[in-house]
């Protein structure tokens, strides 16, 4: 496994092993459960065989671990819907077409989350609700909504390291997105995953 494979599966399955298989529900108040270790990596596998772009480009798996991780570390303070932000965080660029300007990717990978929804997770109204505003509207430069989208929201934003921004806290609806130590924590993936990135378009040639 490469470098960078290594750090997105420690990133999108810690701790897998015994006792992971739990059932398919979104489980307690608050989408704590998440998803089992088994749906995900079913889901994943799913997304990316109908990706269009590079897997481990720009707005592939990397980044939507990095996005996982950022919102889940916001979700502490914001208490925003855990579930709904790992779902946001896999499929808010699963359906882009090309890695510029696609303006309508994030509404297309919310209709496909209603596509699989039953088959490789389970969610409420109220979180499809969310989940496919989230991702709707992802682009969109908003700062006022729910909390959970302000959450996943920002999660994306705080990862514009990736490609040499330095998030605007302006930008960021979160109070918790705006601290130093967020910033920095989602700067220092992003930087990480910049190096392992270079490394790899240069040993491709
Ligand atoms: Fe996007
Ligand atoms: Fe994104």
């Amino acid at each position: 496994m490469s470098w960078v494979a290594g750090v997105v599966h420690s990133i999108i399955f810690p701790g897998s092993g015994a006792g992971s298989q739990l059932a398919l529900s979104h489980g307690p108040p608050n989408g704590e459960a998440q998803l089992t270790i088994h749906h995900r990596r079913s889901l994943l596998e799913h997304l990316r065989d109908q990706l269009a772009v590079d897997w481990w480009g720009h707005h592939g798996i990397a980044h939507w671990a990095r996005v996982r991780a950022n919102g889940l570390m916001l979700a502490r303070d914001t208490g925003a819907n855990r579930h709904v932000v790992e779902l946001f965080a896999f499929f808010h660029d699963a359906r882009r077409i090309n890695e510029y300007d696609d303006e309508d990717h994030g509404a297309r990978g919310g209709t496909l989350a209603k596509r699989l929804k039953g088959r490789y997770f389970d969610a409420t109204d109220d979180e499809m609700d969310l989940l496919a505003y989230a991702c709707t509207h992802h682009s969109d430069g908003m700062t006022q909504a729910d909390p959970t989208v302000l959450t996943c929201w920002d999660a994306d934003r705080l990862d514009l390291g990736r490609v040499g921004i330095t998030p605007n806290p302006k930008y960021l609806g979160t109070k918790a997105a705006r601290t130093e130590a967020s910033m920095a924590k989602a700067n220092q993936r992003a930087e990480a995953w910049c190096d392992a990135f270079d490394e790899r378009r240069r040993r491709q040639g």
